[in-house]
């Protein structure tokens, strides 16, 4: 079961894998761009100690089977684009939230919607989901698009659901069920 946490997952251009605290400057570089952290719920990270807290709190809750945690490498070249996850795991109701984030470098490739199918099938086939969730802020654009391409459905508006530096937001759920089937669209 351990090692189930532990994957590497390998697409046409990705390699999807756990962060090694080596990766802590790629990382930083990505997450303390304010660009990237647009909609974060957090402020942009803005030291090399932020990056590795983030890897090593990273493998501790996939040590404790709590989630997945997997940075974006590109095969072509090895370089960390970004990472994607699966948290807030509830394994008694077969759930988890999938979230990403690349470096605006990386964007406009269709690199999450390669990398986000593949971990789809990931948490549906290996860790056995019954549905995958997704929670953004609604202005968060590209985040929706990224989303309804991947298959997911618009559930709900959660109204001034986060505060963030006095900043009240709403919250768009998203939704996809392993018996969806976002292969067949109508017209
Ligand atoms: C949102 C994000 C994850 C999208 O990743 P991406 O790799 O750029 O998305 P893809 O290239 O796979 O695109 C998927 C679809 O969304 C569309 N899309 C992506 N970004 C878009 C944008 N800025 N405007 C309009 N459409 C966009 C793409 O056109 C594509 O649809 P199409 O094939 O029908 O054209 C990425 O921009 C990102 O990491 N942003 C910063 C972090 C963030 O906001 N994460 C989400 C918070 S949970």
């Amino acid at each position: 079961m351990q090692e189930l946490f532990f994957p590497v997952i390998e697409t046409e251009r990705l390699t999807l894998k756990p962060l090694m605290p080596e990766d802590s400057g790629s990382l930083l570089e990505v997450f303390s761009d304010p660009a990237v952290m647009r909609y974060w719920n957090t402020a942009p990270w803005s030291t090399i100690q932020d990056a590795l807290t983030f890897i090593s709190e990273s493998n501790a809750s996939m040590q404790g089977q709590e989630a997945l945690v997997l940075g974006v490498y590109l095969n072509a070249t090895g370089e960390l684009a970004g990472k994607c996850m699966l948290f807030s795991y509830e394994q008694e109701s077969r759930r988890a939230e999938i979230g990403f984030g690349l470096g605006c470098d990386y964007w406009g490739k269709g690199y999450v919607n390669e990398a986000g199918e593949a971990l789809i099938q990931y948490g549906f086939d290996s860790l056995g989901l019954r549905r995958i969730e997704a929670e953004i802020d609604p202005d968060n654009y590209a985040s929706a698009k990224a989303l309804e391409k991947l298959g997911f459905t618009l559930e709900g508006l959660l109204r001034q659901r986060w505060e963030v530096n006095g900043v009240i937001s709403d919250s768009a759920m998203y939704g996809r069920l392993v018996t969806d089937n976002p292969g067949i669209k109508c017209g």
